[in-house]
């Protein structure tokens, strides 16, 4: 069993033991190898000055994704290359990106301005176009608060990108390639032995496999699962939580896969946002509306599906999709596997229905019929990188007018996000019309009991969740027939 990290940055190999293992990468990469190019202003994934490429090296080749490395511990990193802005420009010579951002005065203060060239970086690695949409949508985790973002956007459509060298192949090295190829392939166990008082010694296990991590996690039912950290990360980095064992499913295979089979689809607990947004975007672009604006790049190439519903948030993204097409979870431990409907799942605030050692291994769910009416809303203060203040997903059929199968789910308005099953039974049968949906709305705050707090009120979550059943009805009719009355 290996008793160390091991990684690359800039290519120069990095081996940790120890305490340092519970360190952040931005921590690490500024204080132990003086890379002070990445900057730390949130601390929290929010503003992106933290930005660096992470790699992964499988099946031949190579992957490199934009993150923010504050909220990435080093044992989230196990087996991958990171590169650094630092890495960006050749003896002495700034890289293109770098030079557009000069010539266009893409920055004053400069203490966002290595962020912003990474996660434009990042999407040269994607070979994504350097156009007005996708520099918009790739920039949405970045934040600068003096230069104004119009002269970044200019600096980035200034580039010719076909002529940009990607940095990563300057990094082609077929030692390191083997090498990361086998770490990912074989189980560490870190001991921060140095922490530790007797009793409480804190370690990270990483196991290849999940009946490896099935029978550690029986033996340790209190090791906490960290997968791609976004949400885990910030309660530690804001003290309101304490790593101490640990079991990270940064090396679990059989957690990222996604299969669609006619009406269905699964997808292991592990498969990240990125990688879903792939998905829907031709397949379910209802639910890709919402990924679209979920988070931010740098959080959606780490932050997974399983995470979202295991951090049991009542506005978790994914939990109205997952609602109204009802998703079925598998969960797993050393004694077996079993399946629970994700409307069951969730008992109470932060309350799930998972036995000692178990977690999350897949999710598979019944995908909207073609001519179904299916809606996603999430509002939230802001359109770009913000939590939700409610939340709903909307399923029906329609035979003749009539409303069958309806499926109703709402985030933001109870301690979990639920069916509303009383306003679905009522619905069901009933005509397709602003009436009837009007009266839907008026039965369904009747269902569900919301609290004020820093997104909203109470009051403006109900009045949300009556008038939705309304937008609902305008936005499946091609004709709305209230404004003509
Ligand atoms: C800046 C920022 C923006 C965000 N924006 C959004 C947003 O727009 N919408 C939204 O819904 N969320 C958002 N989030 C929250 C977060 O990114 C998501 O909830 C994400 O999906 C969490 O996944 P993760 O893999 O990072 O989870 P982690 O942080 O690794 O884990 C979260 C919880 O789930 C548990 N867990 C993880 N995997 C499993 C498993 N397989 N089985 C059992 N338990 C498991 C962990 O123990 C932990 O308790 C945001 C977070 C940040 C920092
Ligand atoms: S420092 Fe703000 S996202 Fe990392
Ligand atoms: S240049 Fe100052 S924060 Fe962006």
């Amino acid at each position: 069993m290996r008793d160390s990290l091991i990684f690359y940055v800039n290519g120069m190999r990095q081996e940790v033991r120890g305490e340092s293992v519970f360190r952040t990468l931005s921590d690490f990469l500024r204080k132990e190898l003086g890379l002070t190019g990445t900057k730390v202003v949130c601390a929290e994934g929010d503003c992106g000055s933290c930005t660096v490429l992470l790699g992964r090296f499988q099946q031949g080749r190579w992957n490199y994704d934009g993150v923010d490395c504050c909220i990435q511990y080093l044992f989230q990193i196990d087996g991958m290359h990171v590169i650094t802005v630092e890495a960006l420009s050749e003896d002495g010579v700034l890289h293109p990106i770098q030079q557009a951002m000069v010539e266009h005065f893409g920055s004053q203060c400069g203490y966002c301005t290595p962020g912003f060239v990474m996660a434009l970086t990042a999407l040269l690695e994607q070979q994504i176009p350097f156009n007005r949409e996708h520099v918009e949508l790739g920039l949405t985790g970045n934040l600068c608060r003096c230069t104004g973002y119009q002269q970044i956007f200019e600096a980035a459509f200034s580039l010719d990108q076909k002529s940009l060298p990607k940095v990563s192949e300057r990094y082609r090295n077929k030692e390191m390639e083997k090498e990361l190829e086998e770490v990912i392939l074989s189980p560490a166990v870190v001991q921060a032995s140095s922490f530790s008082q007797p009793g409480d010694e804190k370690s990270v296990y990483l196991p290849t496999t999940v009946s490896e991590a099935a029978l550690y996690r029986a033996e340790h039912p209190q090791a906490r699962i960290v997968s791609g950290g976004t949400d885990v990360s910030v309660q530690v980095n804001k003290g309101k939580s304490d790593f101490k064992k640990i079991i990270s499913l940064s090396h679990l295979k059989e957690l990222d896969f996604l299969e669609n089979n006619d009406a269905t689809l699964s997808f292991g607990a592990g498969v990240n946002w990125t990688e879903l947004e792939r998905y829907c975007k031709s397949n379910l672009p209802e639910f890709h509306k919402i990924l679209k604006v979920f988070g931010s790049p740098q959080i959606r190439n780490a932050g997974t599906i399983g995470g979202n519903i295991a951090n049991a948030s009542p506005i978790a993204d994914s939990l109205p999709f997952l609602l109204v097409t009802d998703a079925v979870l598998e969960l797993t431990n050393s004694t077996g596997t079993r399946h629970v409907e994700i409307k069951d799942f969730f008992k109470g605030y932060k309350k799930m229905d998972l036995m000692p050692g178990e977690m999350i291994r897949s999710i598979s769910l019944k995908l909207p019929e073609k001519n179904d009416i299916f809606r996603l809303y999430k509002v939230s203060k802001r359109k770009d990188l913000d939590i939700s203040s409610f939340t709903a997903g909307m399923l029906l059929s329609l035979n003749q007018n009539r409303m069958t199968k309806v499926r109703l789910a709402m985030g933001g308005v109870a301690p979990v996000a639920l069916r509303l099953k009383k306003t679905e039974d009522w619905l069901n049968g009933k005509d397709f019309s602003l009436d009837i949906m009007k009266q839907a709305g008026r039965k369904a705050v009747q269902e569900i009991s919301p609290i004020s707090d820093v997104r909203a009120s109470k009051d403006y979550r109900l009045r949300l969740a009556e008038n939705i059943f309304e937008k609902l009805y305008y936005e499946s009719n091609p004709q709305p027939t209230a404004y003509s009355a």
